[in-house]
């Protein structure tokens, strides 16, 4: 067993509760803490601490928890910068072109798949993100979702299935079919290799109805549910996310009173995306709505090619402080707790005994410099179970 000593931290901001002080941010002010193997073995007070095999000196930097990015596509090919610019210049989003990279990442190799991937969970972990969730959903068919989902693997436990991400074109006549074959066939050679299953229940892409049998399906696979819901209409998203008991349902830009109150009174999270509102300029979801209500809130990058090709949570927690009427501490325990909790773990998203080590090193005294620094690399360090990674300087 080896371990590591990393102190002199200057704001040690745990994001547990029953930590120091500023609950629930949990700060401890000139800290240090134990890594051991792939967990933390200590947290304290800096004069505390015992020795270790290794010792690093943060020279009064704060420190976070690791980011949990609940929420990305990163299996795809291809790029839609021409979509971009033209919903810059007014163009709505639909989610039209989601057929698009479904075909560029049909024709991609695996290999090149994995790459690509590879690519992407690099820049996310530079920037802070220890845990990714993983989606399919650029296949559709039974061997191309198959396929993506053995590449997240490779990468993250959490894995999605989004069979049912959109209706291909060459099912656009017979939706039915490929509801059946979501729900059959797809399922079987998808389940044994995904945690999640997930449904954009959204106008253009699957009603109230074919999201109630996919799900149902999918839990019968022994899935668990999380949503795209009510990204582009107030639709029936987050009351089937509520119906089936969701981890989470995601995006959340359109909500009745209806639909707050029900996430309130529930144990799903709402995972909100700026990026993609960002990107397509959708409009914001409004966080200190929901907040105030009383409904556990998560931040994701939602990173695909199409609505959000952000890898950042960097970015995300300065958007949703800018723009979503959230406290740079609302924000930070989104990203790292609330993300957690939308995947329903408790073993990351905090700094406390037994946790996986998964930390940032902010070059900055404050997290609070995560949105008051937006687009400066203020992450300068990462570990992630105990192994230092990214390419950071301290
Ligand atoms: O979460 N909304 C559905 N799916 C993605 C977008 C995918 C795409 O445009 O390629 C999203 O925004
Ligand atoms: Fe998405």
């Amino acid at each position: 067993m080896t371990s590591t000593l990393i102190t002199g931290i200057g704001e040690l901001v745990t994001c547990d509760p029953r930590e120091g002080e500023d609950s629930p941010l949990g700060i401890i002010r000139q800290a240090a803490l134990v890594i051991e193997d792939a967990a933390f073995a200590w947290v304290g007070l800096a004069a505390d601490a015992a020795a270790a095999d290794e010792r690093v000196d943060v020279q009064g930097r704060s420190v976070v928890p690791g980011f949990v990015d609940s929420h990305t596509h990163l299996v795809f090919a291809g790029e839609r910068s021409a979509e971009f610019t033209a919903r810059m210049a007014g163009e709505p989003y639909t989610g039209g072109g989601i057929m698009t990279t479904v075909s560029a990442t049909r024709a991609a190799s695996t290999e090149d798949l994995r790459a690509n991937t590879a690519r992407l969970v690099g820049e996310m972990a530079a920037l802070g993100t220890t845990t990714v969730e993983i989606k399919s959903g650029y296949g559709l068919t039974v061997a191309d979702e198959q396929r993506l989902l053995e590449v997240a693997l490779d990468f993250t436990p959490e894995t999605t299935f989004l069979g049912a991400h959109v209706v291909p074109t060459e099912y656009t006549h017979d939706r039915a079919a490929y509801v059946a074959l979501v729900s059959g066939e797809m399922l079987d050679a998808c389940a044994p290799l995904a945690r999640w299953i997930d449904v954009f229940c959204d106008a253009g892409a699957f009603d109230e109805d074919e999201t109630r049998a996919l799900l149902q399906a999918g839990v019968a696979a022994g899935l668990m549910v999380r949503l795209h819901g009510n990204q582009l209409e107030r639709g029936p998203g987050v009351r089937l996310a509520v119906e089936f008991g969701a981890a989470s349902v995601d995006h959340c830009a359109h909500l009745s009173d209806t639909d707050v109150a029900s996430l309130a009174g529930s144990k799903t999270v709402a995972t909100l995306l700026p990026a993609s509102d960002f990107c397509t300029r959708g409009p914001y979801p409004d966080a200190r709505r929901l907040i105030d209500a009383g409904v556990t809130v998560a931040l994701a990058t939602d990173c695909n090619p199409g609505s959000s090709y952000v890898t950042s949570m960097p970015f995300c927690i300065a958007l949703a402080v800018r723009e979503m009427r959230m406290t740079p501490a609302e924000a930070l325990l989104a990203a790292t707790a609330g993300g957690a909790r939308a995947l329903r773990r408790v073993d990351i998203g905090r700094i406390a005994v037994g946790c996986s080590a998964d930390i940032a090193v902010l070059d900055a005294p404050s997290f609070v410099h995560l949105a008051y620094r937006p687009a400066a690399p203020v992450v300068s360090a990462v570990w992630k179970a105990g192994v230092r990674v990214g390419s950071g300087g301290l």
